[in-house]
C-alpha cells in the first residue's frame, strides 16, 4: 500500500522515536495490533453511536465491525470509539435538547485524537444530525454509514408505520373508536428488527439526505437494518474512507452550496421531515455555507412528492428500498439537482444515479407521475411570525392550508395536557389551537409537541385534523395541518407569547402568511406587559444550553458552535 509515510495527521501522535511517540504507541498496543498499524498509514476513526438506551442503533457493535473489515482490507488502521448517544423514544426533556452537546463529544473526540478519517456510524433521529455537525468542524474526510431503517411493522395483517400509527392509533383510542387492549397488542409488532424508524420520519430523512449532500455512499441509506447488503455497504464505506483520507478529500468539499441546495429539493420530494429545516441549518453552519431559511421555500416549494411514504403516503421504508430507493428520486428529479457537486465515492449524485431502475412505481414516482403537487416545506412569515414559521402542506388536510380561527391557548405543555380532554373547553373543529413555551430555549431542548393531539369532544365527530400553531418541532413521522418552529419562540418574547384565547389566526400557506388579527395598538399593550418566564435551569448543560442556543430559523446551534476549528494536532500534554 503506498501511503506517505509520516503525512497523514495520526503520525503526529505516532511516528519518530521520542519518548511521546511511544507513549502513544505502547499504550494502542495493548489492544495487541501489529506493529506496522503504527506505519504511517490512514488512522480512521470509526464514531458509533451505539447504545441499548437508544434502541434504533443497538446493532452498531456488529455494524462497526463491518466497516473495521473494510479499513483493513484498505490498508488503513481502524479505531472504533463511543460517542453520546441520543434515543429519541426515551431522553427526557427530548433528544434534540442534547443534539448540540453530542455534536460537541464528536468535534472533540475527532480533533483530540489520531485520527485521519472518520466514519460516522448513524441511525436515530439526532444521530445524525449531530455526528455530521461535530465532524463538520473538523474537517477531516468523512463517510456517513447509515444503520438503515427497521422493518415494516405488523398487525393483524396489516402493516404497521413507526411513530405514524402510534399517533393514529392513540388518536382513535381517544376517539373511542380502539380500546387500550387493542392499542397495547400494537406494541409486540410495531419495532420487530433493528433499525430507525420505517416511516419517512426524521431519520429516514436525514438518512437519504446524506445520501443527496453526497456524505453516504450512493444507495446504502435506505438499507434495512437487517439486510445483509447493510454490512456489505458498511464493508465498502470503510474501504472508501480509506481511500478518501489519501484523497485529502475533506467533508467541506462535499458539503458544498449546492449539495445543500440537492438535499432540499430531494427532502421535497421524499416528503422529509419539517425536521431536516433545522438539521440543515445548522449543519451548514458548521461548514460555512451561507443557507437561510428561505431557501426551503425558494428552492423547493413547488416539488412534487416522489415518493409514496408515510406520513405524505402509505408505504414504509422496505418498499421504497426494494423499489429502488434513493438513486431512483435522484434520477426522475434530473435536471432539478446540481450535477456541480462531489459525493464521498469522487462522483456527483447526478452521476452515481444515472443508471438506477424503478422496480415499484407504486411507491416511487416521476415528475409527471407523482403522488401530490407542491409537496416542499412551505416558510411562512406574518407579524406572528417574523423570523419565520414552517408547514409541511404534504401532510396536511388541504382544507385547512387557508384558514381563519379562534385561538385556543395553552401556555405551555402542562397547560396543553391539563386542559385538552376537559369536556368543557371551549372549542370547536374550526379554532386554532395554539402552544406557547415550547422552542429552544423554553421548553427548553426545542421538543417534537407541534402535533397538538386534538380535543376528544371533536374526535368524536370523526374529524382528524385541526390546524395548530406552535414554537415547537413535530415528529417526521407525525402529521397535520401543523404550524412549527415560530421564531422567535414565545420564551424570548416573540409575538406568539401575545397571543390571547379569543384573538382570531389567519393562516394561508398559498401566501406564505401567519396572521394574528389583532391591532399594533393592542400587542404593543400586551407586549409591555409581557413578563419572561423564569429561568429553568441554574447550572448545568441546560444553562449553558438556554444561555447560547440559537433560534429555529438559525437551525437551533449553539452561537458559539458555528462555523469549525478544523484538526489541527493538539499539543501534548506529556
Ligand atoms: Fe429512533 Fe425514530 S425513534 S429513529
Amino acid at each position: 500500500m503506498s501511503d506517505n509515510k509520516g503525512s497523514f495527521r495520526s503520525a503526529g501522535w505516532w511516528s519518530g522515536t521520542g519518548k511521546n511517540a511511544m507513549l502513544h504507541r505502547e499504550r494502542m498496543r495493548n489492544q495487541g495490533p501489529p506493529p506496522d498499524m503504527f506505519d504511517g498509514r490512514p488512522v480512521i476513526g470509526i464514531c458509533n453511536t451505539f447504545s441499548e438506551l437508544n434502541p434504533c442503533n443497538a446493532h452498531f457493535r456488529q455494524l462497526a465491525e463491518a466497516v473495521k473489515r473494510g479499513v483493513y482490507q484498505a490498508g488503513g488502521f481502524p479505531v472504533e470509539f463511543p460517542t453520546m448517544s441520543l434515543g429519541e423514544p426515551l431522553m427526557r426533556p427530548t433528544a434534540m435538547l442534547f443534539r448540540n452537546l453530542m455534536s460537541m463529544d464528536v468535534e472533540e473526540s475527532i480533533r483530540g485524537n489520531p485520527v485521519d478519517g472518520v466514519a460516522l456510524l448513524t441511525g436515530c433521529d439526532k444521530t445524525n444530525p449531530a455526528s455530521l455537525m461535530g465532524a463538520a468542524s473538523c474537517d477531516l474526510p468523512t463517510i456517513l454509514v447509515s444503520g438503515g431503517p427497521m422493518l415494516k411493522g405488523k398487525y393483524r395483517g396489516r402493516d404497521l408505520g413507526s411513530g405514524t400509527d402510534v399517533w393514529r392509533f392513540s388518536e382513535d383510542v381517544r376517539a373511542g373508536k380502539m380500546t387500550e387492549e387493542e392499542f397495547l397488542e400494537v406494541e409486540t409488532g410495531m419495532a420487530r428488527s433493528n433499525g430507525f424508524c420505517m416511516t419517512m420520519g426524521t431519520a429516514s430523512t436525514m438518512a437519504s439526505l446524506s445520501e443527496a449532500l453526497g456524505i453516504a455512499l450512493p444507495g446504502s441509506t435506505t438499507i434495512p437494518a437487517v439486510d445483509s447488503r447493510l454490512y456489505l455497504n458498511a464493508t465498502l464505506a470503510g474501504r472508501r474512507i480509506v481511500e478518501m483520507v489519501r484523497e485529502d478529500l475533506r467533508i467541506s468539499k462535499v458539503l458544498t452550496r449546492k449539495a445543500f441546495e440537492n438535499a432540499i429539493r430531494v427532502n421535497a420530494c421524499i416528503g422529509g421531515s419539517t425536521n431536516a429545516v433545522v438539521h440543515l441549518l445548522a449543519l451548514a453552519g458548521r461548514v460555512g455555507v451561507d443557507l437561510d431559511l428561505s431557501d426551503f421555500d425558494i428552492l423547493a416549494h413547488d416539488l412534487p412528492l416522489l415518493v409514496n411514504l408515510q406520513p405524505s403516503g402509505e408505504y414504509l421504508m422496505e418498499d421504497f428500498y426494494y423499489g429502488g430507493g434513493l438513486p431512483v428520486v435522484i434520477r426522475e428529479m434530473g435536471d432539478l439537482l446540481s450535477a456541480d457537486t462531489i459525493s464521498v465515492n469522487g462522483k456527483s449524485i447526478v452521476e452515481n444515479s444515472a443508471q438506477a431502475e424503478c422496480y415499484d412505481r407504486k411507491v416511487i414516482g416521476t415528475l409527471e407521475k407523482n403522488f401530490k403537487q407542491r409537496a416542499g416545506i412551505a416558510v411562512l412569515k406574518g407579524n406572528l411570525c417574523p423570523d419565520g414559521a414552517v408547514i409541511k402542506p404534504s401532510a396536511a388536510t388541504a382544507a385547512l392550508l387557508q384558514h381563519r380561527g379562534r385561538a385556543v391557548v395553552f401556555e405551555d405543555i402542562d397547560d396543553f395536557h391539563a386542559r385538552i380532554d376537559d369536556a368543557n373547553l371551549d372549542v370547536d373543529e374550526t379554532c386554532v389551537l395554539v402552544l406557547k413555551g415550547a422552542g429552544p430555549r423554553g421548553y427548553p431542548g426545542f421538543p417534537e409537541l407541534g402535533n397538538l393531539p386534538l380535543p376528544p369532544k371533536i374526535l368524536a365527530k370523526g374529524i382528524t385534523d385541526m390546524v395548530r400553531i406552535s414554537d415547537a418541532r413535530m415528529s417526521g413521522t407525525a402529521y397535520g395541518a401543523v404550524v412549527l418552529h415560530i421564531s422567535p419562540e414565545s420564551s424570548v418574547g416573540g409575538p406568539l407569547a401575545l397571543v390571547q384565547n379569543g384573538d382570531t389566526i389567519e393562516l394561508d400557506v398559498e401566501k406564505r402568511r401567519l396572521h394574528l388579527d389583532v391591532s399594533d395598538a393592542e400587542l404593543e399593550k400586551r407586549r409591555a406587559a409581557w413578563q419572561p418566564p423564569e429561568p429553568q435551569y441554574s447550572r448545568g448543560y441546560a444553562k449553558l444550553y438556554v444561555d447560547h442556543v440559537l433560534q429555529a430559523d438559525k437551525g437551533a446551534d449553539f452561537d458559539f458552535l458555528v462555523g469549525q476549528s478544523g484538526a489541527p494536532i493538539p499539543r501534548h500534554s506529556h
